[in-house]
């Protein structure tokens, strides 16, 4: 529970530029507290009545909380929808069918623009061509799919028809993708002949290829190939299909189907404490209302913005804020392809620039990479290029350190944009502690306070709050319409990872660390309590790499932790034991390479250890427990002050200090 013990602080404040509260949707604390007190009033009530103000239903719910079976609460559900409907057609009918909906820069900076009339057509079209190739309501489609417009399309279309997308991020290996196919159930993956990413390919559809040879994806009907590149690519007949052939031969009108507000727009994979990454669940309607509320009142969304996220639709935040968010608002946003340092390091500062964006959502890591190639290369420094078009930044994924904070307000906000510290996870859907622009004056490093309606608080482990300037496990005490619904196929893990029996079994159990400041209340997140990384903002369980290094035929066992980084935030470290001996020097470095591309063959290249270091045995109590506390200390490279009489073999941990 590392993530808890924190100390109290005060910090610097940031007032609400007057300029911005005055135009802003929330543009007082008054204002949001008034918010939050009317969900605090009647909790159902306030968010029944965002749900019928932000979406468009083809019936209207009559109840908009179950909870009969709690935790698997249901919101709205006789409520009918479509959220292919509410993204698009309800745009074009409100009269924004010209406007430009998707502005898309490729890798190799080729623009082009998507007006939401022409995403609907290309949506429609792609939703005929998956019901003509059988795929129903209810089916389960895989999406391993670079970045790019028919990321979106491919998306909105399975939402169109009612089909759940399980979007694989295009990082992942075969045997990453496999299972998650064999998992869904899957009927159909959708890929491209290959990605591009920093002026490299990558051949994502020989990899569905070596996924689908790997076993167990028997469900797996078809698979539909976007040409990217117009690279090389095997082709069996009967499975796969070129997805500019089939949506060519479709009509461009395709009636929505309409679905409980209940039923699974998407499933997620993300890492879990222990054993296989989980299936998030989420809903149509309440995922949606969230996206939609969110977007607007966070982002202080409104009709002339250009919005840009960063994140990869392989993500959670690319679900919501860029697959959904802004076009349930009607919104214009940015999506790229790429890295931010191809072909340089400035390719943030000029997309900015030339496209005018607004608001700038990405994250702390980015940003930190940013400030090291701005501050070694005049060239890419920010202050080159006209960034006068921001008028709001935000962050999310990992917790941004003050002087990054500083910096990204300073160089990149100019000093006058308000940064929106967003802290949420893939379970939750949407924003759950984040400013409101308007309202909020800033803490850098503190995501602030919980959005209107959610009902964050920071517990002791019997679930008592505990006071301001006390750190604690993070909660949610109430149910909200964005929440995970289930693990797909699992729902006892969903129990006991998110409603443990230790508060009753009614909070929701976030899994980090947090602490309230003494002053403000404003919340920081100290961390993560279970053996989840972040490296980069991406979620990693400390077990899958283990399993994945102990798979490997020379490795005995392994433990993972973190170490802080100054780059990623976190570093994977892991301890082997091989089924030899110790091995050193030349040896070590050639066995621990082989073991980094072992993982990266087996999760992905972002699972890959930064350090492995090599033991005879690792440090374990007399019970055999694996002490990663001090693995954790050994990690850092400190020197272990704390008590190792309970050690079965102290000497260990001087072997393991050592670094190839
Ligand atoms: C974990 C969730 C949220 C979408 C992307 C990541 C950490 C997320 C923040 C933030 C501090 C943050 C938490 C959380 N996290 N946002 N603003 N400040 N930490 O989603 O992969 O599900 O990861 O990311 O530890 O539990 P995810």
């Amino acid at each position: 529970m590392s993530g808890t013990q924190q100390t109290a602080q005060t910090s610097t404040l940031y007032p609400v530029p007057a300029a911005f509260a005055q135009s802003a949707h929330i543009g007082s604390r008054e204002a949001y507290d008034k918010l939050c007190q009317e969900a605090q009033h009647d909790h159902t009530a306030y968010w029944g009545r965002l749900a019928r103000e932000f979406l468009s239903w083809h019936q209207p719910f009559t109840q908009t909380l179950d909870e009969r079976q709690a935790p698997f609460y249901k919101w709205f559900e006789d409520g009918l929808l479509n959220a292919s409907y509410n993204c698009l057609d309800r745009q074009i009918e409100a009269g924004l069918g010209d406007k430009t909906a998707i502005i898309f820069e490729a890798d190799d900076g080729q623009v082009s623009h998507v007006s939401y009339k022409e995403l609907l057509s290309r949506v429609s079209r792609l939703a005929n061509a998956l019901k003509a190739q059988g795929v129903k309501k209810g089916d389960r489609v895989v999406l391993y799919l670079p970045m790019s417009v028919e990321g979106v399309v491919a998306m909105q279309a399975c939402a169109r028809i009612g089909a759940t997308h399980s979007v694989v991020f295009g990082g992942f290996s075969a045997q990453s993708l496999r299972d998650r196919i064999e998992d869904a159930g899957a009927v159909m993956v959708i890929t491209a002949d290959e990605q591009v990413r920093g002026g490299k390919t990558l051949p994502l559809k020989a990899i569905v290829d070596e996924a689908l040879t790997l076993g167990g994806c028997d469900s797996i009907r078809q698979v539909i190939v976007f040409q990217r590149t117009g690279g090389k690519v095997a082709f069996q007949a009967g499975r796969d299909l070129w997805m500019h052939e089939l949506t060519a031969a479709q009509s461009d009108v395709c009636a929505p189907e309409w679905v409980s507000a209940e039923h699974p727009l998407f499933l997620l994979y993300t890492s879990g404490s222990t054993g296989k990454p989980k299936g998030v669940q989420h809903s149509t309607g309440g995922y949606l209302l969230h996206a939609a509320v969110t977007m607007k009142w966070t982002f202080d969304y409104k009709p002339d913005d250009v919005f840009w996220c960063t994140a990869d639709i392989g993500w959670v935040t690319g679900h919501t804020y860029v697959a959904y968010g802004p076009l349930a608002n009607g919104g214009t946003q940015l999506v790229f392809e790429g890295v931010p340092t191809y072909p340089d390091a400035a390719r943030f500062w000029r997309m900015i620039e030339a496209h005018k964006v607004s608001i700038f959502y990405t994250a702390p890591t980015a940003i930190r990479a940013l400030i090291k190639a701005a501050e070694s290369d005049a060239k890419v420094h920010p202050r080159n290029f006209d960034l006068s078009s921001l008028r709001l930044l935000g962050t999310v994924g990992e917790p941004i350190n003050p002087a990054a904070w500083e910096w990204y307000h300073r160089e990149i906000g100019g000093g006058k944009c308000p940064i929106v510290d967003t802290f949420w996870q893939t379970e939750t859907g949407g924003h759950m502690i984040t400013p409101l622009p308007g309202a909020h004056a800033l803490t850098p490093g503190s995501c602030t306070l919980p959005f209107p309606g959610i009902d964050a608080a920071i517990v002791d482990e019997t679930g008592k709050e505990v006071p301001w300037g006390q750190g604690g496990l993070l909660v949610v005490r109430k149910p909200w319409p964005s929440m995970i619904r289930t693990i797909w196929g699992d729902p006892e893990r969903f129990q006991k990872s998110y409603y443990p029996p230790d508060f009753g079994g009614k909070y929701y159990l976030a899994g980090d660390g947090a602490i309230r400041d003494v002053n403000t209340g404003y919340f920081t997140i100290t961390g993560r309590i279970d053996d989840v990384l972040n490296v980069s903002g991406h979620r990693m369980g400390t077990m899958e790499i283990e399993s994945a290094l102990v798979s490997h035929p020379l490795v005995a066992e392994a433990a993972v932790v973190g170490r802080p980084d100054d780059l990623t935030g976190e570093a994977i470290c892991a301890f082997v034991v091989l089924k030899r001996p110790r091995p050193e020097g030349d040896e070590a470095k050639q066995i621990a390479n082989e073991l980094r591309n072992h993982v990266g063959q087996e999760i992905g290249p972002i699972a890959k250890p930064k350090d492995i270091r090599f033991g005879d045995n690792l440090p374990k109590t007399r019970s055999g427990k694996i002490m990663r506390r001090l693995l954790r200390v050994v990690a850092k490279g400190e020197d272990v002050t704390q008590d190792t009489s309970t050690l079965e073999n102290p000497a260990i941990l001087d072997q393991l200090s050592q670094r190839n």
